[in-house]
């Protein structure tokens, strides 16, 4: 890897300039180079005076600023979904903004598993992240049942999830099988998993299926309508960079917008048109927002808002395509350290379709020396107790940063050697 290749990259960046717009750390000091997004993207510089203006509003006007004044507080829900809805390859029905992650894996549990005695499994991959785990545990003690109703599929030796494995598991069990939950992309070794060609099995043999699109939303680009899954849902403080426990979103395919669905309801899925009434029937909205309880918490909604502009004005697509050339120049970079294998494995998949930004380094030994290290420059993600997670970011990470990581593991893979 050279260092003028990382410079010409940067030139040729049409995106260089966003990097400057976002914070981290204190000028006055030696800065670590950030490649953790994938766990909580940087802060924009829009966003205090953002925060603060609600705070202003909040002074000035009070209740009377849901519906009134230059900014009404009741319109950044719609003006949220006009973006997400780029994002996710969706309508903006089919989306709604609220609560956080593990609750909302839950609501769509409520409204999508209704086990009976004799299809009450649950599918998940093996080592999906904890919470989505803990939610699922819960869900089937909840329903009466215990860990025999769950389901896993193991990734390979080298980590990868196979996809055929997937779906051979969901024909062989497709009596008892009621849902499958997967990750768009997966968190430890951030492979896309192949969603049309589960999803069109499932669709097959009538089994629900939802996702979790934490580590993919923000970070490549999501076709949900032809993934045609029955949910989703994600997380915003990751790659969409709204803010540590940002507000969440669920996605409900449009056929199941209806009156009958089972779902939690609470007053702000009721139609707006009656909402303040105080009727006792329940009229849901005809969109995913009859799935939203409580009034939203605004400042989140609008930091929201503010950081899905800067991907928007930026362009999804000159994002996403920076992202590629960001994480196969770190690839091949790490790839052509001499000996690297000695140390570590690159677990994320090979070919830049099959990954986000993220690149998973498994440690075969002396992973705990290598993180002290390396955390000496670099900001970056420890999997206990051998999985290094890096990723570079479009809006905020250069080619240089990556070189710069690169030439770090060169050396300490020289030093250790
Ligand atoms: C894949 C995945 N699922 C669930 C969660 C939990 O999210 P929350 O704390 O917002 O509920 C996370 C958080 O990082 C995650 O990465």
């Amino acid at each position: 890897m050279k260092k003028e290749d990382a410079l010409k990259m940067d030139d040729n960046d049409q995106l260089s300039h966003l990097k400057k717009e976002f914070l981290y750390g204190d000028d006055n000091d030696e800065k670590k180079i950030y490649f953790c997004g994938n766990s909580l993207g940087l802060q924009h510089k829009s966003l205090k005076n953002k925060i603060n203006e609600h705070l202003e509003q909040w002074k000035k006007f009070a209740v009377e600023n849901h519906f009134n004044g230059d900014y009404p507080w009741m319109d950044i829900q719609d003006k949220i979904k006009e973006k997400l809805k780029l994002f996710l390859g969706c309508s903006e029905n089919e989306i709604a903004i609220m609560n956080s992650l593990s609750v909302n894996l839950h609501l769509m549990m409520v409204s999508f598993y209704s086990p009976s005695k004799t299809k009450n499994k649950i599918l998940i991959e093996e080592n999906a992240f904890s919470s989505d785990r803990y939610v699922v545990n819960s869900q089937l003690k909840h329903h009466g049942f215990n860990e025999s109703s769950l389901l896993t599929v193991y990734p390979e030796e080298d980590h990868s999830i196979d996809e055929d494995k997937i779906i051979s598991k969901i024909i062989t069990n497709k009596e008892s099988l009621s849902l499958v939950l997967l990750p768009g992309i997966q968190y430890y070794n951030g492979q896309v998993l192949n969603i049309p060609k589960i999803s069109k099995v499932c669709k097959d043999n009538d089994i629900t299926i939802g996702l979790d699109l934490a580590h993919m939303v923000g970070n490549v680009k999501i076709d949900l309508k032809s993934y045609d899954v029955d949910f989703a849902t994600w997380c915003s403080y990751k790659y969409l960079n709204s803010g540590p426990g940002g507000v969440s979103g669920i996605y409900v395919n449009s056929r199941h917008i209806n009156n009958d669905i089972v779902r939690f309801e609470g007053w702000w899925g009721n139609k707006l048109s009656s909402r303040f009434e105080m009727l006792k029937k329940y009229d849901p909205e005809q969109s995913a927002e009859a799935w939203v309880l409580s009034n939203p918490p605004v400042v989140l909604l609008d930091i929201h808002l503010a950081s899905l502009e800067v991907f928007c004005n930026a362009g999804l697509d000159k994002i996403f395509h920076k992202s590629k050339l960001l994480s196969d120049f770190l690839y091949d970079g790490l790839n052509s350290i001499d000996n690297y294998s000695h140390f570590f494995d690159i677990i994320t998949p090979v070919g830049s379709a099959r990954r986000g930004s993220q690149i998973s380094l498994f440690f075969k030994k002396s992973s705990e020396i290598f993180f002290y290290e390396i955390s000496k420059k670099f900001v970056i993600d420890y999997r206990k107790p051998d999985v290094v997670r890096v990723a570079p970011v479009p809006l905020y990470n250069s080619f240089y940063e990556v070189y710069l990581f690169v030439k770090e593991i060169d050396r300490l893979v020289k030093s250790s050697s």
